[in-house]
């Protein structure tokens, strides 16, 4: 499998006195786009900016490709961080910027950069606006054009911000199409944070899960989602954590159940299907899904929150008499309590 791109030991990170980053782990492997989900205020942009240079350590070890860089400036580093806001030089041009970038920073010759700023704008669809300054493009074109200057220099990382959370929804589906075209044509290895579940679960080969300056998860993001590690990562993804004693198991450990595995009746499932009774006792939307309050006949946990996809959700009155319909592979997720 040879050398991992990155790996972080034990990093601790303070910032005016508080302590940001404590004691992460991170190892990330060539060629993979891995995505960091985490709450807004874990630590995701710290991250970034201490792998990128720009953020000193107070203990840990950083190593890029093989290389120790925990003590090495972020010029000597082959990172390139695109910011959640794109920041070029305003007095150059895009060419100008993306040339200044390889020649700088890369070390090539003029010629040479001139020809990658070529390629990259092509494939990026900018070509047309490599004449202009940055305050001429539109919000899709500047980050395109930010992405361009990022990967100019041929990085061993890039580092993505939350790319797409300053713009609107069909803007960011065309970004994403994009960074999955980059990871493909550049092989290139990405990390990129941020809080959006749905983007994290869709776009990445491996996802991470970071909560209070720590990385708590790391798998392939059908398998996080499906099985979490701890309690605290199932109900950090908003999957469903039942009580053995709901579904008249003898067991200690807690049954964890994404909401689109659930489907809901109001007429009672044959004896051999595996279900919940309960009464409705109140509803509502929450995150786009819907979150059902419930009395069930368990004496330890009588009353229950379950998410359920909106997509199983029919017209089910308040104190009604319901079923919460389970397979046998549905309840194979079992977590020790917190
Ligand atoms: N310059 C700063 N001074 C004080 N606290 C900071 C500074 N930068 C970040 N923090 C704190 O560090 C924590 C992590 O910040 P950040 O890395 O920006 O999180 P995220 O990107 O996940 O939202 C936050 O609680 C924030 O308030
Ligand atoms: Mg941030």
């Amino acid at each position: 499998m040879g050398l991992p791109a990155l790996l972080m030991e034990n990093i601790h990170v303070y910032i005016d006195g508080y302590h940001v980053l404590r004691g992460l782990n991170l190892e990330v492997i060539h060629g993979e786009y891995t995505i960091i989900l985490g709450p807004s205020g874990c630590g995701k942009t710290t991250l970034l900016r201490t792998i990128a240079g720009l953020q000193p350590t107070s203990s840990g070890r950083i190593v890029i490709d093989g290389e120790d860089v925990t003590n090495k400036p972020p010029w000597e580093r082959k990172v390139s961080l695109l910011h959640q806001i794109p920041g070029l030089l305003p007095h150059l041009t895009i060419e100008e910027n993306i040339i200044l970038a390889c020649t700088k920073r890369a070390r090539l010759s003029k010629l040479d950069a001139k020809n990658i700023a070529r390629e990259i704008a092509d494939q990026l669809e900018i070509s047309d606006q490599l004449h202009k300054k940055p305050v001429q493009l539109s919000g899709g074109q500047l980050q395109r054009a930010a992405l361009a200057v990022a990967l100019a220099i041929q990085p061993t990382l890039l580092l993505l911000d939350e790319p797409l959370s300053h713009v609107d929804k069909p803007l960011a589906d065309k970004l994403s199409l994009l960074l999955k075209k980059i990871h493909r044509e550049y092989k290139a290895t990405i990390i990129h944070v941020t809080h959006d579940q749905d983007e994290a679960l869709s776009l990445s080969e491996k996802l991470a899960v970071m909560l209070r300056g720590k990385i708590v998860a790391t798998d392939t993001p059908t398998n996080l989602y499906r099985c979490p590690p701890s309690i605290e990562v199932a109900e950090f993804l908003g999957l469903n954590i039942i009580h053995p004693s709901i579904l008249d198991l003898q067991d200690d450990n807690y049954i964890v159940i994404p909401p689109e595995e659930i489907k809901i009746s109001v007429e009672k499932p044959s004896k051999q299907r595996l279900y919940i009774e309960a009464i409705l006792e109140s509803y509502k939307r929450e995150k786009g899904r819907i979150l059902l309050l419930l009395r069930t006949r368990s004496k330890i946990e009588n009353l229950v929150r379950v998410y359920i996809d909106p997509s199983s959700y029919r017209e089910i009155a308040k104190h009604n008499k319901l079923y919460l319909v389970l397979t046998e592979d549905t309840i194979k997720c079992r977590l020790k309590p917190a």
